[in-house]
């Protein structure tokens, strides 16, 4: 004889099955409590959250005829039986919800809903109770029975459950928003001048292709920044980006790192390794300092650019990649090729589309934006209070020539933030090269030699004061002289301090 399975096991099944084909958390647990109603015969059901903030009770979800009503009542925890079940965290059964004192009649009076009896079941995440269900009667009128309970805290467990696995889901969600965030930002480019914005429009308009792209920028102008633009803005922005410094191994290491090599094909290789090309597959190859290559490693370049293909080391079979390559230089490679430095053929395979970073000190109108964002971004990094910084040193930061570029101003930006207080940059704060740098600037041609060598004895001692914190005696030290000396020139200077 086949075996009858129980209709309530049947749908308990079925319900289960539904838990991962429904996206809607709040869909979901409506058919878990109606399933429940439905299978437990009962007149009505509900499920109530508690709020962690506020520490009570809400109605999530109802069924039955009255549950829109429910939706404007809010329990205490402790208050009621569902409060009840809350705080203690075990389910309960009422038979006769009159002679209970913890019975709140409150509610099923105003909502015109005559409760005799009523079952509860905690919602336990990890063992922590994070809301009920609670159902109210029997369809036939009769009292909930012991045996309703049961049911009814698997009912219960399935709901948790579910909303436990939304968490987790939105949890993740939630922190992959994060991450991309913080990578976008890791990643911004700031600059609000025309050049900038040129070079940063030119990266957008040239991500869609495949073409081979070369930047060219002095050092720390921003070329890693823009290759990376680049390749976040392309349709391979879910592929690898793969960086690496050709001018920084010796060339063996180079063409091994790029290209791969097969077992045995040398002293030590005693495994297959891919390179960075077959790395990069589908994505981006950022071929840094490309003008410091050997000839020999120009001539392989070209043969990966020319027939997309090459071989690992040690290899017969020829390797078929898709990647892009955006290559770097802070050389004038037009001036290697005269010289014979560089291979003309691979430059003009490179040089497919050309972008150009213009040095800091040519674009001083981003300064200003520069120095804020990274005094937020080191101030951040470095677990200090964001500091505000002066007219004075804002000037003095403006006018430095920046020869190390963006990078130049980081560096000096986060020596700033962590020897500060985090209060206040003076000129006096900013590192000593940047405040040399300023001083030993000439003045306007025209001015005569003794105007001009007075006025630089003025500035020159003045910031040196002001250097070591107002304090003579320190400041003599540093220039070298005697305090009295010190004195005597301030007074005929007319140094006004
Ligand atoms: N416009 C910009 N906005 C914000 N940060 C920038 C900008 N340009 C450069 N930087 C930052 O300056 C630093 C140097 O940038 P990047 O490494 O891209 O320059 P590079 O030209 O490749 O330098 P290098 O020649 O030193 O390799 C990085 O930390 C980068 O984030
Ligand atoms: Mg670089």
């Amino acid at each position: 004889m086949k075996k009858q399975i129980d209709p309530k096991i049947k749908f308990f099944k079925e319900i289960s099955a539904l838990i991962d084909s429904v996206g809607d958390l709040d869909k979901l647990l409506y058919i878990i409590i109606q399933t429940a109603t439905k299978v437990m015969e009962a007149k009505a059901s509900s499920l109530l959250l508690l709020d962690k903030k506020t520490n009570k009770l809400y109605f999530h979800t109802a069924t039955g005829e009255k549950r829109d009503k429910l939706k404007k009542f809010e329990l205490d925890r402790g208050e009621g039986i569902a409060g009840w079940v809350v705080e203690k965290g075990k389910p309960l059964l009422v038979k006769d919800v009159s002679r209970d004192p913890r019975w709140n009649r409150k509610i099923s009076d105003t909502i015109g809903f005559d409760t005799h009896s009523i079952a509860c079941a905690p919602l336990k995440i990890n063992d922590e109770v994070i809301g009920v269900v609670e159902i109210i009667d029997r369809e036939d009128g009769m009292s909930l029975r012991d045996e309703d309970m049961d049911i009814l805290t698997a009912f219960a467990d399935l709901a948790a459950s579910s909303i436990a696995k939304a968490q987790n889901i939105r949890d993740v969600k939630d922190e992959n928003i994060i991450l991309r965030k913080e990578l976008e930002q890791k990643h911004q480019i700031i600059g609000e001048g025309e050049k900038i914005k040129k070079v940063v429009a030119d990266a957008k308009k040239v991500a869609d292709s495949k073409a081979t792209t070369l930047i060219y920028g002095e050092s720390g102008t921003g070329k890693e920044l823009i290759a990376r633009l680049i390749h976040n803005q392309s349709p391979r922005r879910e592929k690898p980006f793969l960086v690496i410094n050709c001018g920084a191994i010796p060339e063996t290491l180079l063409e091994r790192e790029l290209f791969g090599h097969e077992k045995g094909s040398f002293t030590g290789a005693d495994q297959r390794k891919n390179g960075l090309f077959e790395g990069a597959d589908g994505g981006t190859l950022f071929l840094d300092e490309i003008g410091e290559t050997t000839h020999a490693m120009q001539v392989k370049l070209l043969r990966v650019l020319q027939e997309g293909q090459f071989y690992r080391i040690g290899g017969t079979t020829p390797i078929t990649v898709d990647v892009r390559i955006i290559a770097a230089t802070n050389r004038e490679l037009e001036k290697e090729i005269e010289s014979g430095k560089f291979r003309e053929d691979l430059f003009y395979r490179l040089n497919v589309i050309r972008i150009n970073l213009p040095p800091l000190r040519e674009r001083k109108e981003d300064i200003p934006l520069l120095v804020n964002y990274l005094l937020e971004k080191k101030s951040y990094e470095n677990n200090k209070p964001i500091p505000v910084i002066t007219k004075e040193a804002m000037d003095v930061l403006i006018s430095h020539p920046w020869y190390g570029n963006v990078r130049e101003l980081e560096n000096a930006i986060e020596r700033v933030v962590v020897m500060g207080d985090g209060k206040e940059i003076k000129v006096e704060n900013l590192p000593l090269d940047i405040i040399r740098e300023k001083m030993i600037k000439s003045p306007a041609i025209g001015v005569p030699l003794k105007e001009a060598v007075e006025k630089f004895k003025k500035d020159f001692l003045l910031e040196t004061i002001k250097y070591a914190d107002g304090n003579k005696n320190k400041a003599a030290k540093i220039l070298g002289i005697q305090r009295t000396y010190l004195h005597t020139l301030i007074r005929e200077l007319g140094i006004d301090i």
